[in-house]
């Protein structure tokens, strides 16, 4: 399979694959299978960026490729590097003919010399290591090519991305510039901690992620057979919305939904209450923060007109959902989960 017919097409291809997309999206990927131009993916994180990538590979038949960006990231772990052990190893082993060469030198500058005119010998392609944007390029067969977190990595290996996405083409100055006999299909991600270059931005197709529609999510959690009856799967995608209404540091993703879902199956729950929900939002909330506002608006957001409990301490666990039913008590009313807004 090489391009999509359609947006439709490219849709249905990666929902086989289990990925359910938008409109917007599928239309984006459609794009990127016609057009051949880079995507660059923004947004939040477990939204489905590197997910994405995968299962193009997978609805296309593709091999994926994997750049996998991090701080301090040199060139040679992007693009390629010189063997040196096999370089080192050829040398030892051909150390007879390569005294020949040298026997009958004169002096050692003549000796240099020669040497030196059999350098393109170990700086051919036989030596090269190619790192996934070489491989990309250098491959038989058409890859998918995936550069995750972009952001990550300093803006120098942003620039060395130039070449590459523009022309798909990369460089060696030993032995010249390698093209891809087919083009392949790239996928940038960024979690936006820091603005990328213009230039980076200008060769991509961008579309920025964000989290899904209800209607989206709750397919997407179905579609992972979580055990969780359907009721309740969509009740739980109303609650983990609301989530992300509060100002967490870290809102909970598609991930997070999907691993919810499967540990209230897992509890065999068949009615989501608070103090359910308040005993398994580690799942979803990973910081002490959150978890206490989570914990505050949890009764909130499982029924809107219920009357906020009196959290029975204020020592930050223990939520305090007690054995008895949720009661208002009228006096020491702000202690420990003291109400924002
Ligand atoms: N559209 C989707 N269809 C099916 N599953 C999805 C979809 N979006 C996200 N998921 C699920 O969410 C998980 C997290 O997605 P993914 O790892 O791709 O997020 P991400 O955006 O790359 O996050 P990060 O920025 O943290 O790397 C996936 O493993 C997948 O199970
Ligand atoms: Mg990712």
């Amino acid at each position: 399979m090489t391009a999509f017919e359609s947006v439709e097409q490219a849709g249905k291809a990666l929902a086989v694959q289990g990925y359910l997309t938008d409109q917007r999206l599928a239309t984006m990927v459609y794009l990127l299978t016609r057009l051949e131009k880079p995507v660059l993916l923004e947004g939040p994180a477990g939204v489905g960026k590197t997910e994405l990538a995968k299962s193009l590979a997978a609805a296309t038949g593709r091999r994926l490729l994997r750049l996998q960006c991090y701080e301090g990231q040199d060139e040679a772990s992007a693009l390629y590097e010189w063997d040196y052990g096999k370089q080192l190893l050829y040398t030892q082993i051909l150390r007879e003919k390569i005294g020949q060469l040298v026997a009958d030198a004169p002096d050692l500058h003549d000796a240099v010399n020669r040497i030196g005119e059999q350098e393109s010998v170990f700086f051919s392609e036989r030596f090269l290591a190619g790192r996934p944007l070489l491989e990309a390029v250098r491959s038989e067969e058409p890859v998918v090519l995936l550069i995750d977190e972009i952001d990550r990595a300093d803006e120098a290996l942003e620039a060395v991305l130039l070449e590459m996405l523009g022309e798909y083409q990369i460089s060696v100055p030993e032995i010249g510039t390698f093209t891809a006999r087919r083009r392949p299909y790239v996928i940038l991600t960024s979690n936006n901690t820091r603005d990328l270059a213009a230039a980076l931005k200008r060769r991509c197709l961008h579309l920025f992620l964000d989290y899904p529609s209800a209607e989206r999510e709750l397919d997407i959690v179905r579609s992972k057979d979580t055990g969780l009856p359907e009721a309740l799967a969509s009740q739980l995608v109303e609650i983990v919305r609301g989530l992300r209404e509060l100002e967490l540091r870290k809102s909970p993703s598609i991930s997070e939904t999907i691993d919810w879902a499967r540990t209230l199956a897992v509890l065999g729950v068949d009615e989501l209450t608070a103090p359910v929900l308040s005993d398994t939002v580690s799942v979803v909330v990973k910081y002490d923060k959150d978890v206490r506002r989570a914990l505050e608006a949890l009764p909130r957001l499982v029924d809107p007109n219920a009357e906020i409990p009196e959290p029975d301490h204020g020592h930050g666990h223990g939520h305090g959902h007690s054995h008895e039913p949720p009661k208002v008590s009228a006096d020491r009313g702000s202690r420990s989960f003291g109400r924002a807004r």
